[in-house]
């Protein structure tokens, strides 16, 4: 089936008063709220549902960004299915611009044969995802798609249009609901707009 297209999205005032007031400082804007990150991730659970009720898929996953979007998106999709993740690191920021990826935690089940659907937080580029979809492909799954919570389709620089997607998002940094900056912002359960000058700052000083 066509999945609907995602929702437009502004960036606005109102961090919720429960976030730290470190975390808050470095937020400009709140960009996606708790409730309507939920609700798309239960239409797209519910599509992928009816899509896959008697194919028994693996839903696979890079670690870690994808924690929280894998663990809601399962729970919305009630049909029997598998899991498993994979964990990547770049070799280094001239390779990463190629998509260049070395695998750190490959896959336990085999996916020969399987109805594959893999599961990403975010398209920047595409490369990183170009790259893991090629390995995957080599493994001759039954079918592979993608199901995406955002897109930043503005920054495209391969071809690859996900059969399931979230949102598409502006072309700014966001943190929250997995995505992080430094490893920090994983675990607020919204979408935040990071203000440029935390990054700008950071990029400064050493990676800890
Ligand atoms: P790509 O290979 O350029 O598509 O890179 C995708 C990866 O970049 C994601 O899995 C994230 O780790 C990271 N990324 C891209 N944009 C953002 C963002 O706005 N916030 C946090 N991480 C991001």
């Amino acid at each position: 089936m066509t999945f609907q297209t995602p929702p437009s999205l502004t960036p606005k005032k109102g961090i919720p008063g429960t976030v730290p007031e470190t975390y808050r400082s470095a937020l400009s804007h709140l960009l996606i709220d708790e409730d309507t990150l939920q609700n798309r991730i239960r239409e797209m659970g519910q599509a992928i549902a009816r899509d896959y009720a008697d194919k028994n898929p693996v839903f696979v996953g890079v670690l870690k960004g994808v924690l929280f979007f894998m663990a809601d998106l399962l729970r919305y999709t009630p049909i029997p299915l598998a899991v498993d993740f994979m964990a990547i690191s770049s070799y280094s920021p001239e390779t990463r611009d190629q998509g260049l990826v070395r695998i750190t935690k490959d896959l336990d089940l085999c996916i020969e044969g399987r109805h594959v659907i893999f599961v990403e937080d975010i398209i920047d580029t595409g490369l990183t995802l170009g790259y893991l979809l090629r390995l995957l492909r080599s493994r001759h799954p039954a079918s592979l798609e993608v199901a995406a919570l955002f897109d930043k389709p503005g920054r495209r620089l391969i071809d690859i249009k996900p059969r399931y997607l979230g949102f598409h998002l502006p072309d700014l940094f966001v943190v929250g609901y997995g995505l992080d900056f430094r490893e920090h912002f994983r675990n607020l359960p919204f979408v935040g707009v990071l203000n440029p000058e935390v990054i700008k700052n950071q990029k400064r000083q050493p990676k800890r």
